[in-house]
C-alpha cells in the first residue's frame, strides 16, 4: 500500500530505499553522468503522479522538444497523451525565463501550476544554469530562488543534475547538495569488464534511508532498482575492485 506521508518516486525498488518515498514538498537532487538515466527517472516521477491524479510539470532546457517525446516513446510512454489529459505539463524554456516566471506572482507559469493543481515538478537539468549563470554566487542565489519557489507552492521537486569532474574541485557548483533535502547519485561502474548501473541515496534530510549501493537497469517501462552490490570497494569513485575472500582449509 502506498505510504500517504510520502511521495512515490515512480521507480520500482527506490521507495523502499527512501523509507517509503520522497518527503512531500522536499527538493530532491538526482545527479549522474551523461546517459545514466536522469531524464528517465524524472519522467517516471511525473508519470507516476499522473497515474495517481497528482498533476506534474516537467521543465526542460533541452533545445529539441521532439527528442523528449521520442525518448519517452522508446521507453513505452506517450507523453502527448498524458499532456492532453491535463495530468502533465511540459515546459520547454530557458533558466532565465524560468527564474523570471517564478519571481512574477501572476506569471503564466505560476497560474498554470496553481490552476492545474501541480504537485510534482522535474527540472531537467540544473546543469543548464552553469551555462546561463556564470558567477558562483549568482548561481547559488538562482538555485535558491527556484527551489524555494516550488517549495512555496507545496510541490515535491526532483532536480536533475549532470555530474562533471569539476564538481569535486570547484565549490561544488554553488553548494547544490547542501541546498537539496535528498541526494541520489547515479553511476556507471565497471565490474568484471562490463558496465553496470548503480544508484546510491547519499543523503535524506529528516528520514532514515538505505545506505547501500544498488544496481539498477533501464528498459521498457523505465528504470528498476535491483539488488545491493556487495563485496566490492571503490564504488563511489567508479574504480571498482572485487574483494577476494580466501578460505583457509
Ligand atoms: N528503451 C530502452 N531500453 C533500454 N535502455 C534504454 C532505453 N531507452 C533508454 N535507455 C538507456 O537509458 C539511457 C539514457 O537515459 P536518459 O536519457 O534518462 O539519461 P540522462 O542521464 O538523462 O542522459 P543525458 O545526460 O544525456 O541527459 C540510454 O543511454 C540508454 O542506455
Ligand atoms: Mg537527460
Amino acid at each position: 500500500m502506498a505510504d500517504l506521508m510520502r511521495v512515490s518516486s515512480g521507480v520500482p525498488g527506490l521507495d523502499a530505499m527512501l523509507g517509503g518515498g520522497y518527503i512531500p514538498q522536499s527538493a530532491i537532487l538526482v545527479r549522474g553522468a551523461p546517459g545514466t538515466g536522469k531524464t528517465t527517472f524524472g519522467l517516471q516521477f511525473v508519470l507516476d503522479g499522473a497515474r495517481q491524479g497528482q498533476a506534474g510539470l516537467f521543465v526542460t532546457f533541452e533545445e529539441f522538444p521532439q527528442s523528449l517525446y521520442r525518448d519517452a516513446a522508446s521507453l513505452g510512454w506517450d507523453l502527448a497523451e498524458v499532456e492532453a489529459s491535463g495530468a502533465l505539463h511540459l515546459l520547454f524554456t530557458s533558466p532565465e525565463v524560468l527564474l523570471t516566471s517564478l519571481a512574477t506572482p501572476d506569471s503564466n507559469l505560476l497560474r498554470r501550476i496553481q490552476q492545474g493543481g501541480v504537485q510534482r515538478v522535474v527540472v531537467d537539468s540544473l546543469s543548464h544554469f552553469t551555462r546561463a549563470v556564470r558567477d558562483d554566487h549568482a548561481r547559488r542565489r538562482a538555485y535558491h530562488q527556484v527551489i524555494s519557489a516550488f517549495r512555496r507552492e507545496g510541490i515535491t521537486a526532483v532536480y536533475l543534475d549532470e555530474e562533471g569532474r569539476a564538481d569535486y574541485t570547484r565549490q561544488e557548483r554553488g553548494g547544490l547538495s547542501f541546498i537539496a533535502d535528498t541526494l541520489i547519485m547515479l553511476r556507471y561502474l565497471e565490474i568484471d569488464s562490463a558496465i553496470q548501473r548503480a544508484l546510491l541515496v547519499l543523503k535524506m534530510r529528516g528520514s532514515a534511508h538505505n545506505t547501500s549501493i544498488h544496481r539498477y537497469t533501464i528498459g521498457p517501462g523505465g528504470s528498476v532498482v535491483g539488488e545491493p552490490l556487495t563485496g566490492l570497494s571503490g564504488l563511489l569513485s567508479g574504480l571498482v575492485e572485487r574483494h577476494l575472500i580466501s578460505t583457509v582449509r
